[in-house]
């Protein structure tokens, strides 16, 4: 792509379909809001600007947008009138020369490739407007591609599209490429439609070829252009990205015997040769080592997982979890900011938060790290080769030293010293023959 290229990314809109306070372009989507998966694409593309629309207040938003590195321009609607009206606010980011690409928000699927194929087509014919196009197997709600000859002549929105249109024409993606010298002047031609009052930058296509200038259209593969409306259609979508990441993580050489029911985001990392079981589910930022295992109903996000480690079955791991080389992380056991050094282990049932545990250390089923005292959060340390016995509560800040013993049942409050051995609960006492006289007891006191 020679010309220079200005995206335009349109998120104005209320979202009202969506039935959710949430803004539509911020429902999550394999572990990103949805309007990131925009920007990344159009990122991709290495345009010389990226301009998005939004509604003043969406502060949410704004955030979002912000964290960019592409360092997006937000441009403010106010009202919202319409996709045509979104664009006429975007106006002073639109540069005077080569494409602007205008992307909707809420379509997230769109690869670079098919993008730069519509760039590259509106550039080679020198058309006004290009048009990704797209057949989906629903093709309710969607503008349609009226088009003779191999001219695109206008784009009829739903509502008003005859029977013939509706049968055979292809869908509008939402995707448009303008010739940014011919751009304001269509702008300036877009009626206003009384029954939504709202501007349709769809109108934009009827309008060039009034002033004979051409339009086109290419059609682009089902899977990318849906757009999300409603909750159903953000589930269809989910599951069509679903669909392809998990094939990119086979294809790596990753296995999962039951990859349909494993939930991927876009930014998981499993190395090959990794083992991901049934019913897995991973959010943002987590990294698998080579020849890890994790086992059925894991829950993790944020957290690193080192060659070897085997996680679970019915394990959690929360943001900042690091688990050593050969590390266990057992059965009921949820973690969060710790490192478990190589080898150590958490076979069952135990809480690790706020924790570092050296090299080897075991511990036992149902050990607690006391991190939280109400007001702020505490450090527990331990040792390498420690051994920390069941259902010890380990209350922070506390340090447990290298190849220390703490006896099961101890609440340990104090630090444990270097090959030290803690006993903290209460002595045991044994009083012989007096189970069968406390057993008459407490009969004779349930019968008054
Ligand atoms: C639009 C197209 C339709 C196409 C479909 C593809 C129009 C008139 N219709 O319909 O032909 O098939 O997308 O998914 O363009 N927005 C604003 N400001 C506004 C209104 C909308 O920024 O005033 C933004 C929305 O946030 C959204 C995008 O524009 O990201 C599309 O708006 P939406 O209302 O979802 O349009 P559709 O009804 O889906
Ligand atoms: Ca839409």
């Amino acid at each position: 792509m020679a010309a220079p290229l200005c995206v335009i990314i349109l998120a104005a809109g209320k979202g009202t379909r969506m039935k959710n306070m949430l803004p539509k372009v911020l429902h999550p989507l394999a572990g990103r809001p949805l309007i990131e998966h925009v920007l990344a694409v159009a990122d991709a593309l290495l345009p010389t600007r990226i301009a998005v629309v939004l509604a003043p207040g969406m502060r949410d938003v704004e955030d979002v947008v912000g964290r960019s590195p592409l360092a997006p321009v937000v441009v403010l609607q106010e009202p919202q009138l319409g996709t045509g009206h979104a664009l006429m606010a975007a106006g002073s980011a639109l540069p005077g020369l080569g494409t602007v690409l205008v992307m909707f928000g809420d379509t997230p699927l769109l690869t670079s490739a098919t993008l730069r194929r519509l760039v590259e087509a509106r550039e080679a014919e020198n058309a006004a407007v290009a048009v990704l196009g797209f057949r989906p197997d629903d093709p309710a709600g969607y503008g349609r591609l009226r088009v003779d000859d191999g001219r695109l002549l206008e784009i009829v929105e739903d509502r008003h599209a005859d029977a013939v249109l509706k049968r055979d024409a292809a869908c509008n993606a939402g995707v448009m490429a303008f010739d940014t010298a011919r751009l304001g002047a269509l702008l300036q031609m877009l009626p206003l439609h009384p029954e939504k009052n709202e501007h349709y930058l769809t109108d934009a296509v009827a309008a060039a070829v009034a002033r004979g200038w051409v339009c086109i259209t290419i059609e682009g593969p089902v899977s990318e252009g849906i757009g999300i409306n409603s909750q159903a259609q953000l589930a269809e979508v989910t599951r069509l990205l679903q669909e392809r990441l998990r094939a990119a993580a086979l294809a790596e050489g990753v296995i999962m015997p039951a990859p349909e029911t494993v939930h991927l985001a876009v930014d998981t990392e499993i190395a090959p040769g990794a083992v991901i079981e049934p019913y897995v589910v991973f959010g943002p930022g987590v990294r698998i080592g080579a020849g890890a295992i994790v086992h059925s109903f894991s829950h993790l996000e944020r957290a690193v997982v080192a060659q070897g480690a085997e996680i679970g079955p019915f394990a959690r791991l929360r943001p900042g979890s690091e688990i050593g080389e050969g590390a266990k992380i057992g059965n009921f056991v949820e973690t969060k900011n710790m490192t478990l050094a190589a080898g150590a282990k958490a076979n069952h049932l135990t809480y690790l938060g706020d924790v570092s545990v050296g090299t080897k250390a075991n511990i036992g089923a149902g050990t607690i790290t006391c991190n939280y005292d109400g007001f702020g959060k505490y450090m527990t340390q331990i040792g390498e080769g420690a051994f920390i016995g069941s259902n010890t509560a380990l209350v922070a800040p506390v340090m447990v030293g290298a190849q220390a013993i703490v006896a099961a049942g101890s609440v340990v409050t104090r630090d444990v010293p270097e090959d030290g051995f803690a006993v903290a609960r209460a002595r045991q006492e044994i009083k012989e023959n007096r189970a069968g006289w406390l057993r008459e007891r407490l009969r004779r006191r349930k019968n008054g």
